[in-house]
Order: structure tokens, then sequence, then C-alpha cells
């Protein structure tokens, strides 16, 4: 998995998805540039998003709020006081680490040894092998499951109560080691207040101080009655948005995963107090199934109940996807109750609250929220599409291709179309007018260069769904072959019929029919 992951990283460079940021200095730590075709897939996840929140329901409205927010805003939030990860540093390596990740990596291994008592056992009992009476029996895995209960129970308590001290105990009665050393040597833990802060034009000290939005939530937050009342909503209404979001994550070592500055796909749902569980049900579902119209397999998604809640929330759940370094949160999705609108009324002193006029009167709603971060999503597409495999070249022979399964209506480029022979004017001239005519619709590539082999292999690797070629027989009779990415077969088609083929497979509507 961790080979699959080192691969993954180097085709985004190679194949112009992802770069390093300011390269020519070296880069800069959990920070990326999009490249020409990652710009356009992550273009597309967010027109996929947009249009599935806003496009498709008919109470939901859009908001693109500023980064920058009046410095209350945070204070309001809690996220000058509370949006904190527990640091600590080992003496020895001069590595840094989240605490609480130390520990979760010490239960995921307790997990592992769980899993390994349970093959073992299989492997010696074949057929007649009961697992669940097993798990439930064997003394060693029960030693087990209760030191992790024990272990997790005092980790979700040190955490809800701030208790950094008991946090420190914790790793030194688990014998945690830093994994790049393996020394104990640890500081005491200390909280980290995640979000930048920079200064407004020329006021010094704590007055001028801003930070950069660790959320887009709270932009809508503020905004709440202004979208409200332009735009004539009655509750149970959402306002979506997409923006960038950035935290000072203490360890940002999974390329993309975690990020310095990332881009976030939040929606808000405004609810009547009492009713937040059933919407709360409502978005859990929605959300699964917008992931699985992708086509990503139900066994590499689930859902995670929290145990440790945010500040805000009265229920949340991730929807995990299993990456290469296994199971991890892409989207949350939080019961924030009214505590930011409520929060904000208090410290702004301006009303916030919504008149029910079936009702007739005034309530703070509660709030369902529902947050992607949209270069997560990235990483979790790009890992389920990334397939080695052989394939017959031209000639017959087995050779072996890379190719990105992606759905076709996110897939970068759409089409490459491609005049099988370079120094043939008439199939260039042919191939050059069907791009200029299939451009207006689709983003396509034109690509006479090497063989139409090596041609296929470069298209297959940024995972474009369609090829057309064009051959002798197109000058004869208007038709060209068309090549289908996954199942590698051709088609001949007449050129006038391009443009629907490919159009119904990649539209928008096909993937949300279905
Ligand atoms: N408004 C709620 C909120 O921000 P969160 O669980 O902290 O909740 C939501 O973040 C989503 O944002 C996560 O599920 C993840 O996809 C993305 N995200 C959070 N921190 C990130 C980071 N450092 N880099 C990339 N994506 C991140």
């Amino acid at each position: 998995m961790d080979d699959l992951f080192k691969k993954l990283v180097s085709h985004c460079k190679e194949y112009g998805f992802i770069y390093p940021s300011s390269e020519i200095y070296d880069g800069l730590s959990a920070v990326y540039d999009y490249a020409p075709n990652g710009v356009e897939l992550k273009n597309n996840i967010k027109t996929y998003w947009w249009k599935s929140m806003v496009q498709m329901h008919q109470h939901i409205v859009g908001l693109d709020a500023a980064i920058f927010m009046h410095p209350k805003t945070w204070k309001a939030s809690g996220h000058v006081d509370a949006f904190n990860d527990p640091l600590v540093d080992n003496k020895d390596s001069k590595k840094r680490y989240r605490a609480d990740q130390l520990i979760e990596n010490f239960l995921d291994k307790l997990d592992e040894k769980i899993n390994k008592e349970v093959e073992k056992a299989q492997k010696r009992f074949g057929n007649q092998f009961d697992e669940k009476l097993y798990r439930e029996t064997n003394p060693r895995i029960q030693e087990l499951k209760t030191k992790w209960i024990q272990v997790n129970d005092r980790l979700v308590k040190s955490m809800s109560e701030n208790d950094m001290a008991a946090l420190k105990q914790l790793i030194e009665d688990c014998e945690i080691a830093d994994p790049d050393s393996g020394s104990r040597n640890w500081t005491e833990v200390r909280q980290f207040n995640l979000m930048f802060n920079t200064q407004l034009g020329n006021i010094a000290g704590e007055e001028g101080k801003l930070y950069l939005r660790p959320e887009t939530a709270q932009g809508i937050f503020v905004n709440f009655l202004n979208v409200q009342k332009t735009s004539r909503l009655k509750i149970p209404f959402g306002i979506a948005q997409i923006g960038k979001a950035f935290r000072n994550e203490i360890v940002a070592r999974q390329f993309i995963f975690r990020m310095r500055e990332f881009e976030q796909m939040e929606m808000q749902f405004f609810v009547k107090p009492g009713e937040e569980m059933q919407w709360y049900a409502y978005w859990k579902s929605k959300r699964m199934a917008w992931h699985l119209a992708l086509g990503t397999p139900a066994h590499k998604l689930k859902f995670h109940d929290h145990e440790n809640l945010a500040h805000y929330a009265n229920a949340a759940v991730d929807i995990q996807y299993d990456f290469p370094f296994g199971f991890k949160e892409l989207e949350g999705i939080h019961s924030r109750t009214d505590f930011d609108l409520k929060s904000h009324q208090e410290l702004s002193g301006k009303k916030l609250q919504y008149f029910d006029s079936e009702l007739n009167e005034n309530y703070i709603p509660y709030v369902v929220e529902t947050s992607i971060g949209c270069d997560r999503m990235f990483l979790a597409l790009l890992s389920n599409a990334y397939t080695e495999e052989s394939v017959p070249d031209s000639e017959g022979e087995a050779s072996t291709r890379v190719v990105l399964k992606l759905h076709p209506a996110i897939a970068p480029v759409k089409c490459a179309i491609l005049p099988l022979l370079k120094n043939k004017p008439e199939l260039v001239d042919k191939a050059k007018r069907i791009f200029d005519d299939l451009k207006f619709t689709f983003l396509c590539q034109y690509d006479d260069k090497d063989a139409i082999g090596r041609r296929y292999r470069r298209q297959d690797a940024i995972g474009t769904p369609f090829c057309i070629t064009v051959d002798f027989e197109s000058l004869e009779n208007d038709t060209v072959t068309i090549r289908e990415r996954d199942s590698l077969k051709q088609e001949r088609v007449s050129i006038a019929a391009i443009e629907k083929i490919i159009g119904d497979k990649i539209s928008w509507k096909t993937l949300f029919e279905n």
C-alpha cells in the first residue's frame, strides 16, 4: 500500500495533476499546486458537488464569503479558545507529533494484532473456523480487546477534558516510541492553536489581528439572515459554499490528505430545533449516495461515529474512505445545534433569529452541516482510479498500462483526437477539423506525436475516457474509431455521431439519474 501511495504521488507529478508548491525553492511543507490536469479534475469535483447541492435542491442556495472575517467571528465560534491539537515533541529526534494520533496509531496496532490472531486461527482450523466465536472467547484476543477499550476510554476522556497531563501519562503507560527514531524521550503535551494569523493594514497589535479562516462555515453563519431574507427562504433551507481554508497542521505528511491550505465544500442546513436528528440521518444517506454514484465501491467507504465531539456538535459522523494508508476521514456530517448562531448573536449583539410564520414565533435554527475537503476527495478518487493492468499491445503481445479509471463525468479530458499517422496531411486535417468542432462542447486534446499505442497510453494515464482515431477509412466514409478507456473496445462510428455518443456518457444528467 505504501508502494501504491508512492506511485500515486509520482504519477500526479509526471502526468500534470499536482506539483509541490514553489518547487524550485525545494517546496513548502504540506502546500501543493494543482497542475493542468489536476485543476480540471478538481473543477469537475467542485461542479459535481455544487450541482448536487444547489442545482438539485430547490431549498439550497450558494454563497462565496471572503476568507478574512472580523476577528470576533473566531472568538464566537470557539476557534480562538478551542481549535487546538495536542502537540508533543520527541527530545531526541526533534520531531513533532500530535499526541492523540500517536495514541490512535497504538490502537490501530492493537487492532492489527487481533486480526493477525484471527488469521492464524483461520489457517489452523480451515473450514471449521467460527470467527465470531473465536473473537469472543480466545483469551489472547480478549486481553488485547480489553487493553484497546481501556486506552481508547482514557484517550476520549483526556481529549474531552483537555487534560494534557493525562495524554502524556497515556503515551508513557503505553510505552509509545517515536515512529522514526524509537526514542521514548517526550516533552510535555501542550495545546497548539491551528489558526494562521496576520495583521490588518496599519493597525498594530491585537486590535488588527486577522485570522485566515480555518473553515468556510463561519462565512455562512454570519450571513444566515442576509441570505434567508434576500432569497425569501423558509426553514428548512441550506447555504452551500466552496472555498479555501487554512490550518497550521502539526503533522502534515500524507501528500494532499492533510494540507495547510486546502479547499472545503460545506453546506449548512438550517432546521427547526428538535428536527435536527431526522435531517442528520437524511444528509448521512444523501452524502453516501453522492460518493457511490461516482462508482466508488461500497466496501471502500464507511461511516465512523465521532466519540470525541467537537465543541459545537451534539452528533457527528465521518464518511471514511479506504486510502492507501487505511480508512481515514473524507467527509464530516455534523449536527451543530444552535451553537454558532447563538454565539454570534451574543457577541455581536445582533439578532440572528428566524421568524417561523407557521408557529408565529422567533427562534434560532439548529444546523446540520456536511463538510468535505475537495483535496481529500481528489485523493480518494485518484487512489480508487489508479490501476496497473496487463493489456494486449498493437501486435497482440501483453503489455502493461497505467490507467486512471475515473468516472467519465469528472475525468479531466473527455476525448482525445488522434490522426493515425502524423505525416499524412489528409488525416491530420480531418482530425483537426473534428477537434475544432468538438472543442465547443468538451475539453478535448489533439495529439499526433509518437505511435498510436503510445498516444493511447498517455491518455489512459490521465483517465481520458474516449480516444478517437482518424484513419484511412475516415477519408472514404466519414467514420472514425472510438476507443473506450476501460473495456478497450473500439467501435466504428460516423463523425456526426461522436458528440452525442460521448455527450451521453459524460453528462451530469446521466450521473444524477444513476
Ligand atoms: N466545518 C466543519 C469542519 O471544518 P472538519 O472535520 O474539521 O470540519 C471538514 O473538516 C473536512 O475538511 C474534512 O472531512 C476533510 O475532508 C477536510 N479537511 C480538514 N482538514 C484538512 C486538511 N488539513 N487538509 C485537507 N483537507 C482537510
